[in-house]
């Protein structure tokens, strides 16, 4: 498609745009900028304007009600966890806790060293508290920090070449224990070959487990085709799920009855059935309930479910579509914004160009303006965020941003350099 850097261009953008009704679901931050531009919903999405309603629901149950509302509230709590699955995939999903808890609950299970296979695979400038979850891991099986083995992009590069990750996972072969890697990379908005890192750590023997922090809602996710052994991700970035929100995570069916799998179990990941009676021995429920720990934080979850209502009726499908044109009309925008130049760039977008490669996020490496680029884009109104040492973060959410909010950010983009 031929874009053009015009708001005439952009509008007419935004008036053939499907989802363009799903922006009036959200609630916007306020602003006194005259063309505010909210770009972070990789950080944390915004708020749909029925999250309200769904807690105040709760809220009002818990006040009608107090201790019955586990089972007679509108949704009942007991299994209000549930009214989230169904929406998703029934056996192999179940959402509950927050993102770090549940990797380091995932990988109580599925990181198991034994003899030489103690090593774990994880990619150089993961999320600091993957790095701190998978540091803690190892202390804990007393296994030496390094025996955490990382990927780095190679010199003078940004992103990670897929083939280093295959060639390190096949060099490693049965030292490797765990792959535990990112969907969509942090700081660089590089979205990963998910199955064909499975297919590669099965082939050696290792487990595999994904942090998709960004990458749910954000990228179509096929868990069951691909096969990971696991995976966890937050609810309040791409999902728009509030604040420290509820998070999600992934077994694989072929796990779901494996009850002697060892696990930190908690009463709520206990066989319905008999939980009530109080008895000890732990029967976990089959399938990744069985992994809960404690009964569901519901105010949490009726935003989850606010917002998941919204994913349903907009589709993955349309909005990845939209997410590709949208992010590609950015970076086209980017590019086009008149300061930087090929003699003399400013600024590159380190994200890859393919957009089968990414999701919606673009990192902007500033080359020379530095942080100060970042809080002039600021006082104009953008709400960014910036990635130590020198990233500008930007993504475009195709569920309430649109291309006049590209172009905005192109001209205080300009103004601001
Ligand atoms: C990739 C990634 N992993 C883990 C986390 C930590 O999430 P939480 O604080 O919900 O445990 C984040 C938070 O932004 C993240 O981006």
């Amino acid at each position: 498609m031929n874009f053009e850097n015009t708001l005439e261009f952009a509008r007419t953008m935004d008036a053939q745009d499907p989802l363009r009704d799903f922006r009036d679901r959200f609630i916007f931050p306020e602003s006194s900028a005259e063309h505010p531009v909210y770009f972070t919903g990789n950080s944390l999405g915004l708020q749909p304007k029925t999250a309200k309603t769904f807690i105040l629901q709760e809220l009002e149950d818990w006040g009608r009600l107090g201790v019955d509302g586990h089972f007679h509230a509108k949704r009942p709590w007991y299994s209000y966890h549930e009214t989230l699955t169904s929406m998703v995939a029934k056996l192999e999903v179940c959402t509950s806790h927050s993102l770090t808890t549940n990797l380091h609950l995932l990988m109580a299970s599925f990181y198991r060293p034994q003899g030489k296979r103690t090593k774990i695979l994880c990619e150089a400038k993961a999320f600091p508290s993957d790095q701190y979850a998978l540091e803690s891991q190892l202390k804990i099986h007393g296994i030496p920090a390094d025996h955490l083995v990382w990927v780095s992009p190679r010199a003078q590069e940004e992103l990670i070449r897929e083939e280093d990750i295959y060639e390190r996972i096949l060099d490693l072969g049965d030292e490797l224990a765990l792959v535990l890697w990112g969907g969509v990379n942090y700081y660089t908005g590089q979205f990963f070959d998910l199955k064909e890192i499975t297919r590669v750590g099965h082939s050696v023997g290792a487990v595999v487990g994904f942090d998709l922090a960004h990458a749910a809602g954000n990228v179509a996710l096929h868990l069951h085709e691909w096969g990971p052994d696991f995976a966890a991700w937050c609810g309040y970035k791409y999902l728009n799920s509030s604040p420290g929100g509820v998070s999600g995570f992934f077994v694989h069916e072929r796990h779901a009855h494996s009850k002697d799998l060892p696990r930190l179990a908690g009463w709520w990941g206990h066989n319905k059935e008999s939980r009530f009676s109080m008895a000890p021995g732990f029967d976990p429920i089959p399938g990744a309930e069985g992994w809960q720990l404690s009964n569901a934080p519901v105010l949490g979850m009726a935003a989850h479910l606010a917002a998941l209502e919204i994913f349903e009726e907009a589709t993955m499908d349309r909005i990845s579509k939209k997410r590709d044109l949208l992010t590609a009309y950015l970076a086209y925008v980017v590019e086009n914004c008149g300061t930087s130049s090929k003699e003399n760039p400013l600024f590159e977008i380190i994200t890859p160009q393919d957009p089968k490669k990414r999701g919606a996020q673009l990192s902007i490496k500033c080359l020379s303006a530095g942080k100060a680029l970042f809080h002039a884009l600021n006082q104009r109104g953008v709400v960014a965020d910036w990635r130590e040492p020198n990233v500008i973060r930007v993504a475009p959410t195709a569920l309430y941003n649109g291309f006049e909010d590209c172009f905005w950010f192109g001209q205080h983009l300009s103004s601001s350099l």
